[in-house]
């Protein structure tokens, strides 16, 4: 039986969602493309990787600015609001500006003196260049964030495919295993249902390892009327599986809303039981590209044949070898980047792949650590750790459930090596 519908409230005019629905999916099957403006040159902007690693889709959400669109997941009477924009899809008066410094300025100099303009244009530009507007202030006597410590066996940074693949063969086999996901992984299933981690933080961004004291740092956001939450993980086994961004094919507009990440827009399709119905190409090279393709039913150029994106607000067609072709969405397929930054910190040596830096690890997935300084101030009373890496971050061309099974067989084979017999 299907889920009964829900209402969302974007810039006070109600749109349907469904249970399951992200604020982005929402928004795009309601042909809401541009939903704010870039702070700097006020460019029309929209979602695009759609898996929250690009961050164009910020929005105002509950009262919350600068929140991911594309992993907020719907609830019923949301209220939902652009940001950095007076009609984002519309006419936008700061266009103005273009129009009066045609050849621009220099923001350093223009109107220093007299100093009661020049501070005038300073807030003015301050107030149209910062990003969201501050929530009101915490009520006084808010209570403190609530700190929580976790002695995990294994700590797992990621409960993507190659996550749950690595976190489920360690819970089989008894492990005491704690993983973390940033995106609230469990609102995401609630449609399209998938075997999680039996001790998982959603919602939940590591934001530091500490490698003197083998510790990670992460955050969750309040439960119900409670605190935010700060953990403090000091696992004996860190393994990151942390996936793999989209990257970006370079093209004059390639900025523009209704360009998106052909994976990302076949993953919210296929979540959210959706079929595409705007008009649409795909770009990119390769046979992933070329089965996105297939998979989505649009035609695929290749990026190098394109010579750019048409639009003003929103794409409204590419010219291929001189010939215009309109369409509403552009998908690009380009090659992924693996996220590498919190391995790096943790130690992990990366290498270029090229297009992004992966995690270099033995065949069996233990990190290559890079040499510590002399000076480094490791705490000597802290056990070493071992790092490990599963899934895109190490190889994009891997099958992430495959290789998560595998570094889960090698990280058994080492526990039980490690046991006191
Ligand atoms: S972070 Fe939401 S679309 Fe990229």
């Amino acid at each position: 039986m299907d889920a009964e519908p829900l209402t969302i409230y974007f810039d006070g005019d109600p749109l349907p969602a469904r249970p399951g629905d992200t604020v982005s999916a929402a928004l795009l099957r309601a042909g809401h493309l541009a939903t704010t403006r870039s702070p700097k040159y006020r460019r029309p902007r929209g979602p695009y990787c759609l898996i929250g690693e690009c961050g164009t889709c910020q929005l105002r959400i509950a009262g919350q600015p600068n929140l991911r669109a594309c992993l907020t997941v719907v609830q019923e009477g949301l209220v939902v609001e652009s940001q950095n924009a007076w009609g984002p899809a519309g006419l936008d008066p700061t266009r103005l500006v273009d129009h009066l410094f045609r050849r621009g300025f220099d923001h350093h100099h223009f109107l220093v003196r007299p100093r009661l303009a020049n501070v005038a244009m300073q807030a003015i530009a301050r107030t149209m260049t910062g990003f969201g507007v501050l929530p009101e202030l915490p009520r006084p006597g808010a209570p403190p964030p609530e700190l929580h410590e976790h002695v995990p066996t294994v700590l797992v940074l990621g409960a993507g495919p190659a996550g749950r693949a690595l976190t489920g063969a360690l819970e089989a086999a008894g492990v005491d295993v704690l993983a973390l996901d940033r995106r609230d992984r469990l609102g995401l299933s609630r449609w399209h249902p998938a075997p999680l981690p039996q001790r998982l933080l959603v919602d939940t961004g590591a934001f530091g390892v500490y490698a003197p004291e083998r510790l990670i740092a992460a955050a969750s956001p309040p439960l119900a009327g409670g605190s935010p939450r700060l953990h403090l993980v000091r696992p004996k086994h860190i393994v990151f599986a942390t996936g793999a961004r989209e990257g970006m094919i370079p093209l004059l507009n390639n900025d523009l809303p209704g360009v998106l990440a052909a994976r990302g827009l076949a993953h919210l399709l296929e979540r959210t039981d959706s079929q595409l119905t705007a008009p649409c190409v795909l770009l990119g090279d390769g046979e992933e590209a070329e089965a996105l393709a297939a998979q989505l039913g649009v035609h695929r150029y290749a990026p190098a044949d394109v010579e750019r994106i048409l639009g003003r607000d929103h794409v409204e067609g590419i010219v291929v070898a001189g010939r215009t072709i309109p369409c509403g969405v552009i998908l690009l397929a380009p090659t992924r980047a693996p996220i590498s930054e919190l391995a790096a910190q943790a130690g992990a040596q990366l290498r270029f792949d090229g297009a992004g830096f992966a995690v270099l690890t033995d065949p069996d997935g233990r990190a290559l650590l890079a040499p510590r300084p002399p000076d480094a101030d490791d705490d000597p009373a802290e056990p070493p750790w071992q790092i490990w890496a599963c899934g895109h971050v190490r190889n994009t061309s891997v099958d992430p459930t495959a290789d998560g099974l595998a570094v889960a067989a090698a990280l058994l084979a080492e526990l039980a090596a490690s046991e006191p017999s």
